[in-house]
């Protein structure tokens, strides 16, 4: 029996066999739920051919992207292995370093809001605007009667819709009316969107106007989550460290240029485990940067300042819509082993998750950058992704990469000749 931590020195020099191995031990994976990832030693795919045929349309096969484990996550005291899904370079490593380093003060605490959606119909052509508003206010429980006729399930789960908001948009232009949906531990988007349809004809017969279009927001403001974490000064290097972290901040608080990038780097870690887990990631990323630009001008989506011992506190604050059940994430076989990786069971729990991987993301990157900088980190990696790319394979790929990086000129054509130099290979 392995003692349940998240906490694995030395995890990234396993080969790719001894992880699959410890984190099945870890998330108590059946079999064959390990060889969903790995069989005989050989990569497997995501998802079958009927399911990805039955998901899109025009099907022509299906596009991979390497799943690495986050380690060392710690989170209101539970331990987590966390399934990243991505492309880039040190994302994986920089998560697993910031947790490492969170940890020695007790990890990161989050919470996250119940899972509010808002549906929004939008009103045009409304003779008498505040008549109209008078109007829906009276009949506000005939509508979320209409809205929660369409889903008894989540109605059944003490979800659905549970209130209304009304907005007047423009000089008296048009009216929007909010649908405010508890989701549970789905997204959402299919049971709101359904819903808001359906009390459309009905909000045209109250106000007189046309109901134009009846879609969610992804601005999911009713559903934030939040984490916290102390960073050790120590272990930051001391507290000249934590200062020159705190003057980077300092940068994206003022300047929207790098408070995009600040915040592009957060969605670094929480996309790699949306998609893992199969959410919708282009709802979850429209959420953030229109939540970032909430106060008129585009802010960073976390905050940092130091305790009285001088040690870093952050703190990070999103909307985060995501689902355990319905849709991609209950048809995608290997979404539903990561989450079973993650041991999340609630929407909330995966919130307060993502919340938590977005901020220690951002901690590493920042940390990075106000010390060494961001390429000391990626180059290695990078050299052997060039590697590859030249035709190294095996052990080829460590000595063209370490070779490169030690003459410092990473790139296709010095692989490719080094290739030739040391193996003969062409
Ligand atoms: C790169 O993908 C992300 C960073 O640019 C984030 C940041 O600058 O804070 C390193």
């Amino acid at each position: 029996m392995i003692e349940k931590t998240s906490r694995i020195p030395g995890f990234y020099k396993l080969d790719i066999e001894e992880r699959l191995d410890r984190v099945s031990r870890f998330a108590d994976l059946s079999r064959d739920e390990k060889e969903s990832f790995l069989k005989d030693g050989k990569l497997s795919l995501a998802i079958d051919k009927d399911i990805a045929d039955r998901m899109i349309e025009n099907v022509i096969g299906i596009y991979e992207l390497p799943i690495g484990i986050a380690t060392n996550f710690l989170i209101n005291g539970k331990d987590y292995l966390i399934p990243m899904a991505i492309e880039e370079t040190s994302v994986v490593a920089a998560a697993s370093n910031a947790a490492r380093i969170a940890r020695i003060r007790g990890g990161f605490e989050a919470e996250a809001d119940e899972q509010i959606m808002i549906g929004q119909v939008q009103l045009v052509n409304v003779c008498d605007i505040d008549e109209a508003i008078q109007s829906l206010l009276r009949s506000r429980e005939e509508i979320l009667r209409i809205a929660n006729d369409q889903d008894k399930v989540l109605v059944s789960l003490g979800g659905g819709a549970k209130d209304l908001e009304i907005r007047k948009l423009g000089e008296d232009e048009m009216l929007v009316v909010h649908l405010l949906v508890d989701v549970r531990d789905a997204m959402g988007a299919n049971a709101v969107n359904t819903m808001v349809e359906a009390i459309a004809p009905y909000l045209e017969e109250l106000t007189g106007g046309k109901a134009r279009l009846k879609i969610i927001s992804n601005l999911a403001d009713r559903r934030l989550a939040r984490a916290r974490a102390t960073f050790d000064k120590e272990a930051m290097g001391g507290e000249d460290k934590v200062d020159a972290f705190l003057e980077g901040y300092r940068f994206a608080l003022l300047d929207p240029y790098r408070a995009a990038t600040h915040n592009k780097g957060i969605m670094n870690g929480i996309d790699a485990v949306v998609i893992a887990t199969g959410n919708d990631w282009r709802a979850i990323e429209a959420g953030a940067h229109a939540y970032a630009a909430r106060g008129g001008s585009y802010k960073p989506l976390t905050r940092y300042w130091k305790d009285e011992e001088g040690n870093l506190v952050g703190e990070i604050e999103l909307p985060i819509a995501v689902g355990v059940v319905g849709g991609a994430v209950s048809l995608h076989k290997k979404a539903q082993i990561c989450r079973k990786i993650l041991g999340v069971k609630t929407a909330k729990e995966l919130a307060m998750v993502l919340a938590s991987v977005g901020l220690a993301q951002n901690f590493a990157a920042l940390f990075a950058l106000s010390t060494v900088g961001i390429q000391k980190g990626h180059m290695e990696l990078h050299a052997q992704n060039i590697a590859v790319m030249a035709g190294a394979k095996g052990e080829q790929i460590d000595e063209i990469a370490r070779r490169m990086i030690e003459e410092g000129k990473i790139r296709l054509d010095r692989a490719k000749e080094l290739l030739e130099e040391i193996y003969g290979a062409r």
